[in-house]
């Protein structure tokens, strides 16, 4: 019998691969089999990840993706030397405690270019002629449970996750045509140097709150990757516009 969660053959494109869930997920899809194009802009944290990885062709991208008007040109330029593609993590992100009126207009670009924009250069990326593999692609985004229930502090990037899932929906109509499926997984809180961050922010008591929200507590890389590499094999074939919540019960209260 097929193991349908095989991804043996595929080339996949993961940003945020120097860190937490990217560098995660790309060392549980190179065990799957599949070859790893991984991005971030610190190349020292993208060799590391490199070294973690099951032994494969697979290669480093540093890059910077705020630089969204040459994200269409980079990824042709990656297919060019990797062959088609077949799959783009987007888990590259940035995170921000503030209430609304301290958020400035900077604070709100900085975490739309990176969160959504680059997603959507991605995607855009992703589906052009000569990149995506003619058997069909997919795409996984990270969104976040705060882009489904609401948190104090958090409501611009709780909107950069919201937007996500938005596009998702849409952009699994139009990419169908194209053969691409393109969902989303909204994590609750993971360790990771994201969370770490925050836990400084935030008194004991505030932290405990904030993990026991998830009647399972805290999420570990791991468990968000398993969900990604689902996502991005045959065995989710009939899956798209979806979002995938892995949040150790936090919206079902
Ligand atoms: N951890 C959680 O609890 C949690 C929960 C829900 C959703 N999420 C989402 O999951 C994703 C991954 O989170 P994480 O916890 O793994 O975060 P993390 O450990 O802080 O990693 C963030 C990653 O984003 C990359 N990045 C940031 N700005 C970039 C830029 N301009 N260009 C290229 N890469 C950039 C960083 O790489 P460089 O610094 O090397 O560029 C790093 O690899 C994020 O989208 C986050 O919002 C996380």
């Amino acid at each position: 019998m097929e193991n349908s969660l095989n991804l043996c053959g595929r080339n996949i494109l993961v940003t945020g691969a120097t860190s937490g869930i990217g560098r995660e997920t790309a060392i549980l899809l190179s065990n799957l089999g599949a070859r790893l194009v991984l991005v971030g802009r610190r190349e020292d944290e993208l060799v590391k990840t490199t070294k973690l990885l099951k032994k494969g062709d697979h290669i480093i991208e540093p890059f910077d993706l705020n630089d969204l008007n040459r994200i269409q040109e980079w990824v042709k330029k990656i297919a060019n030397n990797v062959g088609s593609l077949h799959g783009i993590v987007h888990s590259a992100g940035l995170f921000l405690i503030k209430p609304v009126r301290f958020l400035s207009i900077d604070d709100i670009h900085a975490l739309f270019s990176v969160n959504v924009y680059a997603a959507i250069a991605l995607t855009k990326a992703f589906r052009q002629k000569g990149v995506v593999d003619l058997k069909g692609g997919n795409i996984v985004l990270l969104s976040s449970v705060a882009g489904i229930l609401g948190d104090s502090g958090l409501s611009a990037y709780a909107a950069t996750k919201g937007a996500l899932i938005a596009f998702t929906k849409s952009a699994a109509i139009e990419l169908s045509k194209d053969n691409i499926r393109i969902n989303c997984v909204a994590p609750a809180m993971v360790k990771t140097n994201m969370t770490d961050n925050m836990a400084s922010l935030l008194t004991p008591n505030q932290q405990d709150k904030q993990v026991n929200k998830s009647i399972l507590g805290m999420g570990s890389p791991l468990d968000v990757a398993n969900a990604i590499a689902f996502l991005l094999s045959n065995g989710a074939r009939w899956i798209t516009g979806s979002v995938l919540v892995v949040d150790g019960g936090y919206t079902a209260h």
